[in-house]
């Protein structure tokens, strides 16, 4: 557990749940937004910080489901998800995840992070700004246990090889006995960072998808 004692940034102090800033409805879980807005938003978002973001548009629907289906949320008490971007598979998540259960999605960009809190209203739903290589502070500034899913859509293939290194040990690190963890990539670069943590994964396709997706799967042994 290298990075057990890493501090995150400063700016997850603002780890509250999120609020209905539209609306001021209580709860809604997942609340669909306009796929038009999330993409104009991903695109600018991808133009300012290409290496980060890697992808021109938000994940399909079909890729979300695929997700979802493979994590099997259903008994889940806590959920990470690492890259939520504009949120479309934030949303998918929590449509998936039982009452009371917590997610806590760790984002990069600042951009993104706002619009997570705007637009996103559930109280399962913590987002944090920072690192996921931070990923273990993260869930301690949460009061969170060991996660029974990990869901990333960090494109390991180009961010730097430290960083990516030391995500991949806090996400083999935190992760519950049984604990699942899914990564959607374009490219396999991410089994290398895993293999030596959690063997090899087996790989799920989604053609549909801009571009098509390998959805890699791996159960953390011991239960
Ligand atoms: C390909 S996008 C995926 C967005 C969204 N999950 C989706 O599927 O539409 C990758 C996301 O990972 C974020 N990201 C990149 N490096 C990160 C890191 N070290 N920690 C947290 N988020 C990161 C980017 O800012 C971006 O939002």
């Amino acid at each position: 557990m290298s990075n057990l004692m890493n501090k995150p940034d400063a700016a997850i102090a603002d780890a509250r749940p999120t609020r209905d800033a539209d609306t001021g409805n209580s709860p809604a879980r997942g609340r669909p937004e306009a796929p038009i807005r999330d993409g104009a938003a991903f695109l600018r978002g991808f133009l300012a910080r290409p290496l980060e973001v890697a992808s021109v548009a938000p994940s399909s629907r079909f890729l979300e489901q695929q997700v979802v289906r493979a994590a099997d949320l259903s008994r889940a008490g806590c959920v990470v998800e690492l890259g939520p971007g504009t949120g479309g598979t934030t949303r998918a998540l929590l449509r998936g995840m039982p009452p009371g259960a917590r997610l806590l999605a760790i984002e990069l960009n600042p951009g993104f992070c706002a619009r997570l809190h705007r637009q996103i209203a559930d109280p399962r739903l913590i987002v944090q700004a920072g690192s996921a290589d931070s990923l273990i502070a993260h869930l301690a500034q949460s009061h969170l246990p060991a996660p029974d899913v990990v869901v990333s859509g960090i494109p390991f293939s180009t961010i730097p090889p430290q960083t990516a290194a030391r995500i991949a040990d806090a996400i083999a690190s935190c992760l519950a006995p049984g604990g699942r963890f899914l990564a959607f990539q374009f490219r396999p670069r991410v089994a290398d960072y895993l293999r030596p943590h959690l063997g090899a994964p087996e790989t799920l396709r989604e053609w549909r998808n801009l571009p098509p997706m390998q959805v890699f799967r791996w159960v953390k042994p011991g239960r």
